[in-house]
């Protein structure tokens, strides 16, 4: 039983006036129930299909504060394991990827194929005398797995609904940063390695930001100055969204949103990178595509979204996935992938290996204004007697709408509907007891 029941949930969480408690981002008991409410129960991104491609290939990766294995089998099926010997704790794994044949413990030998049966326990016979029942003793492997568009996703809750239930509407913002610019389905490949960071603040801070801050623009003044975008202007490629709306847009009852810009039917390719006709070309070329294939759908044109709870997209070019990993109230690991079509032209892809790097992550010229917000918000939230005094997410309420063309409900540009879309769900997984429960209107 939770012991933050609804009623306590109810009163930390109030969307209908647009009051959060800080608690929420700062106290270890709400963490630990966290642990098992959310992290337990949601699916979660693990990786990409991509990043394991041949037999015995694998990459570690984590499912909340758990370390876990991603791995291809011998017959080519891909498995998610729990990342811990069952002889006695170990992490049977301490690479970050590679190919083995077998994952041996380095404790005291036990080794698990890569479709997780323990198939080696040193001196079998002498130690256990026949007694040990090997099939009992595999690997633990997630309850359910899918792979989606070439992303990999996990839960440990058998009675989770299955994932493309549990996205709901949100598929129709999550494709803009899985399919391929030129509109074809998956096709993806990652670019680089994973970026790895730690951030002082909790988890929440990131989800809530990719799910649909768009008011925070004065964070990046600096960076917008500087012109570090495809075209030479701001941090992104501004020049084709002049003529389109940005709208948010929240999935009710899922805790999943995104922002996005729908484009004038008869808005013309606008060239970016006009001194590489390579890359300019090949840009030109997938919005033509695009157009031919999606017709009026191609209008929508991602930008950020959160799948609930902790993964995030930003579907600009390089397309990223982040995942926001807890590990503890105040800290979290972040982590991101790059996705760049798989047939684009290698000088493509390296343009936009330079530019992720330019853009993203802690090296990178634009993510330190939000972190530097997200780090001092949380120092500035854990005293007690700021404690007393619930963050404000007033903005917009009651001003979002159905729209027969979009997905969910819709905000227009600045409003903070999908911020409290985002932490309602939150509350009601933290204090649900069963799917049903969460599921139920
Ligand atoms: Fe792994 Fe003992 S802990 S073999
Ligand atoms: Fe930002």
């Amino acid at each position: 039983m939770p012991s933050y029941s609804h009623d306590a949930m109810t009163s930390l969480v109030d969307v209908k006036h647009g009051l959060i408690s800080r608690e929420i981002f700062v106290n270890d008991d709400l963490y630990q129930q966290e642990q098992e409410q959310v992290f337990a129960r949601a699916w979660l991104f693990i990786g990409h299909e991509s990043q394991i491609p041949e037999p015995g290939d694998y990459v570690t990766s984590c499912m909340g504060e758990e370390s876990v294995i991603l791995t291809r089998d011998r017959d080519h099926h891909i498995h998610v394991f729990l990342n811990t010997c069952r002889h006695r704790g170990m992490k049977v794994c301490r690479y970050d990827e590679g190919n083995t044949p077998v994952f041996t413990c380095p404790y005291h030998g036990w080794s698990f194929a890569t479709d997780g049966k323990l198939v080696g326990v040193p001196h079998q016979q002498a130690a256990y005398r026949g007694q040990l029942d090997v099939s009992q003793w595999g690997l633990i492997e997630v309850a359910q797995m899918t792979n989606y568009k070439g992303t990999i996703w996990a839960t440990w809750d058998p009675a989770a609904p299955p994932f493309l239930d549990y996205l709901g509407e949100m598929k129709g913002y999550l494709d803009t940063a899985l399919d391929c610019r030129d509109g074809r389905e998956g096709g993806s490949e990652v670019i680089g390695g994973i970026q790895k960071w730690v951030i002082p603040a909790n988890w929440k801070f990131a989800a809530e930001n990719f799910a649909g801050d768009s008011y925070h623009n004065i964070s990046h003044r600096s960076v917008d100055l500087v012109g570090i975008g495809p075209s030479g202007e701001g941090r992104r490629d501004m020049a084709e969204r002049k003529r389109s709306k940005r709208v948010v847009s929240c999935i009710p009852n899922t805790g999943h949103s995104a922002v996005s810009f729908l484009e004038p039917e008869d808005m013309p390719f606008v060239p970016s990178y006009e001194n590489n006709p390579v890359v300019r070309d090949y840009f030109q070329h997938v919005y033509e595509e695009r157009r031919r294939r999606m017709g009026s759908a191609s209008r929508l044109q991602g930008l950020v979204g959160t799948v609930f709870p902790n993964t995030s997209y930003l579907a600009r070019q390089p397309r990223t996935i982040s995942v926001w990993l807890p590990r503890g109230a105040t800290k979290t690991e972040a982590w991101r992938w790059f996705l760049v079509d798989k047939d684009a032209p290698s000088e493509v892809k390296e343009v936009m290996r330079h530019y992720a790097m330019r853009y993203s992550g802690p090296g990178g010229m634009t993510e330190q204004d939000d972190m530097e917000n997200w780090n001092y918000a949380s120092a500035a939230s854990k005293g007690v007697i700021a404690r007393r005094y619930p963050y404000n997410y007033e903005m917009g309420v009651g001003l979002e709408y159905a729209d027969n063309g979009l997905p969910g409900q819709v905000a227009e540009r600045i409003s903070e509907h999908n911020q409290r879309g985002f932490y309602q769900h939150w509350a009601k997984l933290m204090a649900a007891l069963s799917w049903d429960e969460v599921m139920a209107r």
